[in-house]
């Protein structure tokens, strides 16, 4: 088959490396990086390039494109594909607003009953303002609209939250994403995450995971792109994934078919779990990075026959396998990451990493000219295990770290421990 994946990052990587476990798939990527560029073209289009990905598509006779971020899901990628015969891995536009609006996704869940913190939607400054001076801290400001996972600030003054309004509404810091504003009860709990594959009717949940948001140990300094995941999470343990799918993924995805837009591909429910029980933080409407990359090294089914399941309304629970080994992903970012970084440094080790039994290195931030690897992003890879216990994947993911290199190479050296510590 000829495939077209989009994007750029370490989840693209680890997709790509699944897709090309059958070796008779042609892949392209668009743009890739240097890990993709080992398993197929690379191709310089930008994952926002709708109409040069559907030419592109046309030209090269492509018979299943996979969306990796959401951006081209909202900006209608897999509608236009559609309208030109193509099929696409990935929700409509009109079901990609799931992420691409926070007040359409919390006016789902609270028709379909879905759990979720308190919220109010405001789209004028004043009215923000006078609901935030009147209710209790903390609170959540969340920006409506896509805001590269900057968008929510958790204000523990009163001061904060005026600023996080002000720079919303006022300064427009995310442009129009801010236009529109929800603030929202601050909930408190451990945090986990749950993926499905849906094909508009049947969904298949994969193990749980929990992903790593914050830079530093033990989960301080601002918010990353996230630093490291695991699976599964204890907090969500395989014999309770079912009913958690029941309650909060079945719900959107029967919604979602009866307003005549059928969800396929992946959908991603960011949980917490507080002490009145579990509840949605957002939902997602793709496969999360680093989330992917534990995911595929668990994976045994074929993902390209998952995909066409889902794109042709027929998901079966046979096509979907999973290994009952648990994985550890741990992220080497460049230092200063997610503020300003460096880009450029020469990556060592690569070889000796892949090395190390149970071990894949995924790529996000590199580039390569064929001969050395440099790096061009703030999360540069995404060292990746399998192992016997969590204990033993994580052990194995961070000596895979230990065996690379580069200048001001920084990462968490607490990826999983809290699932070890339960
Ligand atoms: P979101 O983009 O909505 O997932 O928010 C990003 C992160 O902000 C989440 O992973 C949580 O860590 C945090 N967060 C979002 N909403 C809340 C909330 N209501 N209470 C506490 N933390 C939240
Ligand atoms: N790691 C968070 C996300 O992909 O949304």
């Amino acid at each position: 088959m000829n495939i077209l994946l989009v994007g750029s990052g370490g989840r693209e990587h680890a997709l790509a490396w699944k897709i090309r476990h059958n070796p008779n798939n042609t892949l392209y990527i668009a743009p890739g990086n240097g890990g993709t560029a080992t398993l197929g073209h690379n191709v310089p289009i930008a994952d926002t390039d709708i109409p040069g990905l559907v030419a592109f598509a046309q030209d090269k006779k492509i018979d299943l494109v996979v969306a990796g971020p959401e951006v081209p899901l909202t900006l209608g990628l897999t509608d236009t594909l559609a309208s030109h015969g193509i099929a696409c891995f990935g929700p409509c536009a009109y079901a990609a607003q799931l992420e691409g609006s926070k007040q359409f996704a919390k006016e789902m869940m609270q028709r379909t009953g879905v759990p979720t913190a308190k919220f109010q939607v405001f789209d004028a400054y004043e009215p923000a303002l006078a609901y935030v001076r009147a209710h209790p801290l903390p609170m959540v400001i969340k920006a409506d609209g896509l805001a590269a996972g900057k968008g929510v600030v958790i204000a523990q003054t009163y001061q904060e939250a005026e600023q996080a309004l002000h720079d919303m509404m006022v300064s427009k810091v995310f442009g129009q994403a801010g236009e529109k504003i929800i603030v929202e009860e601050a909930l408190q709990g451990e945090e986990a995450s749950l993926l499905a594959f849906c094909d508009g009717t049947t969904v298949i949940p994969m193990p749980s995971l929990q992903d790593h948001k914050r830079i530093g140990d033990n989960d301080t300094g601002p918010n990353t792109g996230g630093m490291g995941a695991y699976s599964p999470a204890p907090v969500l343990p395989d014999d309770e994934v079912q009913a958690m799918t029941d309650r909060v993924i079945r719900p959107i995805v029967q919604d979602m078919a009866a307003q005549g837009h059928p969800f396929k591909g992946v959908l991603y429910a960011g949980l917490m779990f507080t002490p009145h029980g579990p509840m949605v933080l957002e939902y997602n409407v793709r496969f999360g990075d680093p989330e992917c990359q534990p995911l595929m090294a668990r994976l045994q089914s074929d993902l390209v026959e998952i995909m066409l399941a889902c794109v042709q309304g027929r998901l079966r629970p046979e096509l979907v396998h999973f290994s009952p080994e648990p994985s550890c992903c741990v992220v080497m970012a460049a230092k200063g990451y997610p503020q300003s970084y460096p880009k450029g440094m020469e990556i060592s080790g690569l070889h000796e990493a892949a090395k190390c039994p149970g071990v894949t290195v995924f790529h996000a931030g590199t580039t390569t000219d064929g001969q050395k690897i440099r790096t061009s992003g703030g999360r540069v890879l995404g060292v990746t295990a399998l192992g016997t216990s969590l204990a033993q994947a994580r052990e194995t993911a961070y000596a895979g770290v230990e065996a690379i290199s580069f200048e001001n190479a920084y990462y968490r050296s607490d990826i999983a421990n809290k699932g070890l510590g339960r």
